[in-house]
């Protein structure tokens, strides 16, 4: 979309009229036939959650095989600057194996919104250990010794899983229903059902790290003295507190009040009182990811913040 705005600033001129036609011709005819005719704000919504998608595309390359996408599929990375600390974590065979297929299932996601949206390079995205022992100091309330690692065992990685991709999952909940022309209804339930079979699998993926932790949900996170279960509790706290508009996310273990039907305390999957996934906004995801509880103050996992019309909208409004 770039493309056009530069040349409805400065009219081309007519030696150069035959070319742009050309060019915006290939331009519509091949790599946004499906999108050229969506609102703006409905592609935005499209692009936006590839600032997520980046992050769990990094994250689980890198926990599971030791490389990203600058080795796997460097095309995807489009020249963005590589992660901040990311690294193979020390993880058992099963393990292992579920994250290496979530890595690979978010290199199609990436390849998938691209087709449809022009999108924007990967971000700068931080995925240092300290990074993640930020988080859960915010989450306990007070830091963590030693602090906490995440690349360390199945354990703390399975907890640091719970971090991010439960938030892209309520971002497409979130984002379905604001789609907006018929177009891009068309998208999503008839031309190919992108963002529905995106939630598809992200929730499919938070569902199988929830089940792995549920199972383990009373250890003890070793050196801490603190169960799997808080430690759930608390990072679904500390999100709904930073997303800054009401409860949107439960931990493993949740009030009876919270439960479905208000009958189980057990709470393998996160639902509203009808058992209904919670959404959440473009805004709301920004100030959870960025740690700040402000969607105009990029930090935490995106130093310099997201990309895309509606991240950049608040950070150059
Ligand atoms: C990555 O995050 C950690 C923890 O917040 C911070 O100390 C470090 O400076 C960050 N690195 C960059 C390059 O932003
Ligand atoms: C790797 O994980 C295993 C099992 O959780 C643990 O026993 C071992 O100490 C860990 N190795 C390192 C280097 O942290």
């Amino acid at each position: 979309m770039k493309i056009f705005n530069l040349f409805f600033r400065s009219p081309p001129s007519s030696t150069t009229t035959a070319t742009v036609a050309t060019i915006i011709f290939l331009f519509i005819s091949t790599s946004v036939n499906s999108t050229a005719n969506l609102p703006k704000t409905d592609m935005d919504l499209l692009e936006f959650p590839l600032n997520l998608e980046y992050f769990e595309a990094e994250y689980f390359l890198f926990g599971s095989l030791g490389k990203g996408l600058d080795t796997i599929e460097p095309g995807l990375a489009a020249k963005g600057p590589p992660p901040i600390g990311a690294k193979q974590a020390n993880l058992s065979l099963l393990i292992k194996d579920v994250i290496t297929q979530f890595a690979y299932q978010e290199i199609g996601h990436l390849r998938a919104i691209k087709k449809l949206v022009q999108g924007f390079p990967r971000p700068l995205l931080n995925l240092s250990a300290k990074s993640f022992g930020t988080v859960m100091d915010a989450a306990v309330g007070n830091p963590l010794s030693p602090p906490f690692d995440p690349y360390a065992n199945d354990l703390n990685y399975l907890i640091s899983c719970y971090v991010i991709p439960y938030v892209g999952l309520t971002g497409y909940v979130g984002a379905n229903p604001k789609l907006e022309s018929p177009d891009s209804r068309k998208l999503l339930y008839g031309y190919d059902k992108l963002v529905a079979g995106l939630l598809g699998v992200e929730s499919g993926q938070d569902a199988v790290i929830r089940s792995l932790l549920y199972e383990r949900a009373n250890e003890k996170v070793v050196p801490y003295d603190i169960t799997v279960g808080e430690f759930t509790q608390k990072i679904s706290q500390l999100r709904n507190k930073l997303g800054n508009d009401g409860l949107k996310d439960e931990g493993l273990k949740v009030p009876i009040e919270l439960g479905a039907e208000k009958n189980t305390q057990g709470n393998v999957l996160a639902g509203d009182e009808d058992s209904v996934a919670y959404g959440r906004t473009p805004q709301e995801i920004l100030r959870i990811v960025y740690g700040t509880g402000d969607e105009k103050a990029p930090g935490g996992f995106y130093p310099q913040g997201g990309d895309g019309a509606i991240a950049k909208g608040y950070l150059n409004p």
